[in-house]
């Protein structure tokens, strides 16, 4: 038997390069091995965006077609829409019944954006509440495995509690999911800050590829070469950490060395990137648009994959209200 693995992101639209290299390619690989269950988190995206929550539905099917085109294979994978499996909600309800307040309170990530955010109203109970909806995910499905990035490791952890708790009250019933923390690499935006949607500094997978170009080539450097005679140093530059992704180890070596001596410039430098990134988005974009061209195959996977999440959903919720005599 394959182990189980769940997880959900929150649906932002387009995926940009961050997300491919962060968690893609990563859920590629671990369809081959696992059995998968990956979700559109768009109930998570109402905690924060319950005030404007219009862009949600296109959102989560700009999402689900990258995912395809990137390889997601709904032969391994099980594809669906966490709003379509209501059986989510049902858990997290039946787990607010034993999760003390305080634990929630004390999740980091609760106070930190709070702030972070604090031009929202997060002062809800559906906020408070987003890492037990996230235990739900999981523990619905009684997956082994859940692989998060450092900032969610506070809420596996609380998802680990609870299960505690729920098997010590009625029993052993479920298994403890365990995060599987993926090695990120370093990826920063244009302007080199953390690539995110809201800093409007992402190069996205589906993006114009005049436009990627012309974004790349603007892109921020080592900020200590000023001009084309300055040296730089590639381990200071965000455009170098994309060359040790895309660009051969014999290559990286030789645009180090021209970057440290000013043999090069970062044009020329930023072209070599360009060389592999453009021909990679087009060949994105092509697969991108066999799906578009099917909504029907789209809508079919879609169907399936949340018929099949909740065939597992159902049973396993079935057994719980079982235990908790309910
Ligand atoms: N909270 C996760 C994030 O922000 C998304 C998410 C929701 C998730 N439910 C999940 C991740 C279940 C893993 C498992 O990235
Ligand atoms: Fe960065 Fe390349 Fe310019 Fe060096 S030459 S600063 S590595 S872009």
């Amino acid at each position: 038997m394959k182990q189980r693995v769940v997880s959900g992101m929150r649906p932002t639209g387009y995926l940009h390069l961050g997300h491919y290299h962060g968690v893609l390619k990563n859920w590629l690989e671990l369809q081959k091995k696992y059995d998968c269950y990956f979700f559109v988190a768009d109930w998570h995206s109402l905690t924060t965006e319950y005030a404007n929550p219009s862009p949600i539905k296109e959102f989560t099917h700009q999402m689900l077609l990258d995912w395809l085109a990137c390889g997601i294979d709904p032969n391994s994978a099980t594809l669906f829409i966490q709003s379509r499996v209501p059986e989510h909600a049902e858990l997290h309800l039946l787990l607010s019944m034993i999760t003390p307040i305080s634990w929630l309170e004390r999740v980091p990530s609760y106070k930190e954006l709070r702030k972070e955010l604090s031009e929202k109203d997060l002062s809800t109970y559906g906020f408070l509440g987003y890492p037990l909806l996230q235990t739900a995910d999981v523990i619905l499905y009684q997956a082994n495995k859940v692989p998060v990035g450092q900032d969610q490791l506070a809420h596996i952890e609380l998802s680990r509690e609870v299960v505690r708790r729920f098997n010590h009250l009625y029993g052993e019933t479920f298994v403890e999911p365990e995060a599987m923390l993926t090695e990120v690499p370093k990826l920063l935006g244009t302007d080199g800050r953390k690539m995110s949607k809201s800093f409007g500094n992402s190069l996205f997978l589906s993006e114009n590829p005049e436009a990627v170009q012309k974004k790349v080539l603007s892109m921020m450097t080592d900020p200590a070469r000023k001009r084309r005679t300055d040296v730089g140093n590639p381990d200071l530059c965000p455009v170098f950490d994309y060359h040790k992704i895309y660009t051969a180890e014999t290559k990286q070596a030789e645009l180090a060395a021209g970057c440290r001596s000013a043999a090069i410039g970062c044009v020329d430098c930023k072209k070599v990137f360009l060389e592999t990134l453009i021909p990679f988005l087009k060949a994105h974009q092509e697969r991108r648009k066999e799906f578009e061209n099917n909504p029907k195959r789209v809508n079919e996977i879609i169907e399936a994959g949340v018929e099949r999440a909740r065939k597992v959903a159902s049973a396993n919720l079935k057994k719980i209200k079982e235990v908790m005599k309910i």
